[in-house]
């Protein structure tokens, strides 16, 4: 029998009003959302450019015991290791990089791992299932530590780059990845899907075995974004 999985619902604020921040936030924590998906972008690694450092680091400040949110980096970026440190410092709790990038993916989950961060692998829609199974714990592949293992395989349902693309579905993807990572016993690792999520879409990824769904404008733009919320939880 499968067993009902606990969806988590992260907001990407590159959707939210950024001159008015820190009462975008409030409004998420007020709806139901305890996760504020940070998009990092250097015009390299994708064609635009976002905020970094400093922007995270503002809204570290709101991020208080009263109003407590999971910061999660999403790295978008050609050399992510080299920034480990310097995001952890600005208040990330989970920093994702993409298999795509140039550094060393056992190298960076480490290094990640070393500053107590969680570790996220994210993978473009061209990139096979296959390709993250190596940093999926199990017994056929060993490494020297199991910190060099992810916490989270992030799915993405679009091109990286933009807020508001059109959803593409990548079910057989994710069924891929849950399989593997059940039979070899990693049920820890939790699948998360980023682009286009909206009411729709969120059935088609959380039937695939999605855990966490990462959205931006379905929930900004949402008449009533407490409803909006429950919909991609249920
Ligand atoms: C795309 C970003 C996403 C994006 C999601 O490169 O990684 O997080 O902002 O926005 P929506 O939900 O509008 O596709
Ligand atoms: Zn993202």
């Amino acid at each position: 029998m499968n067993k009902k999985k606990y969806i988590t619902v992260g907001a990407s604020i590159l959707s939210a009003d950024l001159l008015n921040l820190e009462s975008e936030i409030r409004k998420l924590h007020k709806n139901g959302v305890d996760m504020i998906h940070f998009d990092v972008m250097d015009g390299v690694f994708v064609p635009n450019i976002s905020y970094g450092m400093p922007v995270l680091e503002a809204i570290n400040r709101i991020d208080t015991d009263e109003l407590s949110m999971l910061l999660d980096v999403h790295l978008m970026i050609t050399d992510p290791l080299k920034y480990i440190s310097a995001f952890e410092k600005a208040g990330a709790d989970r920093i994702t990089f993409h298999l795509e990038s140039e550094s060393d993916t056992v190298e960076t989950i480490k290094a990640i791992h070393s500053v107590g961060c969680l570790a996220g692998i994210a993978i473009n829609p061209d990139t096979p299932a296959e390709a993250v199974f190596p940093y999926i714990h199990s017994t056929e592949f060993s490494y020297p530590y199991l910190n060099s293992f992810a916490d989270i395989i992030l799915v993405m349902t679009v091109q990286p780059g933009f807020g508001g693309q059109q959803f593409m579905d990548m079910s057989d993807k994710i069924r891929k990845i849950r399989e593997y990572a059940d039979k070899n016993s990693a049920h820890e690792v939790r699948i998360a899907v980023d682009g286009g999520i909206d009411d729709k879409t969120a059935t088609i990824v959380k039937n695939a075995g999605a855990d966490i769904l990462i959205s931006g404008s379905y929930l900004f733009n949402a008449d009533d974004m407490k409803k909006a919320v429950r919909i991609l939880e249920a």
